[in-house]
């Protein structure tokens, strides 16, 4: 039985920030940021967006293929979630306005919690051959103002139907995983803002991608020569292509070979939108996967074998593979996702940074989300009274 995701799409806010506006208002040389780091734009989520609406969002053209009685459950891979006890899945249940006989739930390993929620389903799946299970990938990441991960920042969901004869990609089962306790990434329950060793991560990403990779090839007999494309989690997007290199030279793999030259393509091709939405954590690799599939300028085939990396500080990493099932094209929203990008609103460095500073605060007090900015969401956090969020 293949088991795999079935039909996927994504969510953005409809703001976004120019980087090279950005670096010439931080004094920063704008190609640090676009050749450098390797971003052009980053989504800025405005007040009534967070984590559900977001998620409602890009789950809701999926609707049409979820079948009640077979929808078993509801997860959120999420690491800027909005309350410590209740799953953000419980919210986006009742906005979507689903079937009561499932199981909600959230998941946490920062930017890994997508793939474990992935994982998660595909296994449900195995043992529950008629079930469906809808898995979020939702964040906002947040540095702060005129930190070195301003320019990594960024807003959005991705949301895949798991089951079994999948539309679009059938997953393999030959995950490779690896853990360690480190102190690269984190975020402390009383702030908003990520805390990173900047530095030290991409050192963690790189070695991690080296070692877990190493025993992938080990373990399952493969190399590089049996990937059509690897997708990589994208903080930013020259992050998965120093990983990549890095691991190409370990293997004494040559530029010149056809190999190389169809993965660094392909990569380039997998970075397309995250280059201008920015790291959405959970969703990182996932969108990374849509930028493949739906910039194909070299046509992938039925039957392509994919790599996927996912990387989530702490940290988690994993290495598994997806094949594209028949017909693969049709389950895609590429149409939507382009417009989506294209329909977006531009802010001024004023408006960004007002924008960023009234995200719903980490207090106790009563707040009331911003009425204008509506543009483009389906669904809204409208206030936060008595300590309890209203969405509509
Ligand atoms: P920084 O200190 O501002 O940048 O931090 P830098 O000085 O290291 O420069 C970056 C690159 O720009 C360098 O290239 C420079 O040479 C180049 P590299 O050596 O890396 O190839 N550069 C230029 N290029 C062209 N023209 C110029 C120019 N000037 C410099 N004029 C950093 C950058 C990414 C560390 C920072 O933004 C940061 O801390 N970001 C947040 C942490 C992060 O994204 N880490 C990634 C790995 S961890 C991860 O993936 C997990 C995560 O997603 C969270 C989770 O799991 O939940 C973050």
């Amino acid at each position: 039985m293949q088991i795999g995701i079935d039909r996927i799409h994504f969510a953005i806010p409809h703001y976004a920030l120019n980087l090279r506006d950005l670096a010439q208002t931080r004094g920063v040389d704008p190609d640090k940021y676009t050749i450098g780091i390797g971003q052009d734009e980053q989504a800025v989520a405005p007040s009534h967006q967070d984590i559900v609406t977001l998620g409602a969002q890009a789950a809701f053209p999926l609707l049409k293929y979820i079948q009640s009685d077979r929808l078993a459950m509801v997860i959120v891979g999420t690491e800027s979630g909005i309350d410590a006890s209740k799953s953000s899945a419980l919210y986006i249940h009742k906005l979507l306005q689903l079937s009561k006989w499932v199981r909600c739930i959230e998941i946490k390993e920062a930017c890994y919690g997508g793939t474990a929620a992935l994982m998660t389903a595909r296994d449900y799946v195995a043992t529950h051959p008629q079930a469906q299970v809808l898995v979020i990938a939702s964040d906002i990441a947040r540095y702060g103002l005129r930190t070195a991960g301003e320019v990594t920042q960024g807003a959005g969901a991705v949301a895949m139907l798991v089951s079994r004869d999948p539309h679009l990609l059938a997953l393999n089962d030959d995950n490779v995983m690896m853990s360690e306790d480190i102190a690269d990434f984190w975020r402390p329950v009383y702030q908003d803002t990520a805390i990173a060793n900047g530095r030290y991560s991409t050192e963690q990403y790189i070695r991690f991608f080296q070692e877990i990779w190493q025993r992938y090839c080990q373990l399952h007999q493969r190399s590089f020569d049996d990937f059509a494309a690897i997708c990589f989690h994208l903080p930013y997007t020259k992050m998965g292509l120093k990983a990549l290199r890095h691991a190409m030279q370990a293997s004494h793999l040559e530029a010149e070979s056809t190999a190389y030259q169809r993965l660094m393509q392909r990569y380039t091709q997998s970075t397309l939108y995250s280059r201008r939405i920015g790291n959405i954590y959970t969703g990182s690799l996932y969108l990374g996967l849509l930028s493949l599939l739906e910039n194909d300028t070299d046509i992938l085939s039925y039957g392509d074998h994919i790599g996927l990396f996912s990387y989530g500080s702490g940290a988690v990493g994993e290495f598994f593979s997806g094949t594209l099932v028949n017909g693969w094209q049709n389950a895609l929203y590429t149409n939507d996702h382009h417009s989506m990008l294209d329909a977006r609103e531009y802010l001024s460095i004023e408006a960004y940074e007002t924008m960023f500073n009234s995200a719903a605060p980490y207090s106790s007090d009563n707040y009331v989300t911003d009425a204008c900015h509506r543009d483009g969401a389906q669904f809204f956090l409208n206030a936060i009274t008595d300590q309890q969020r209203h969405y509509c």
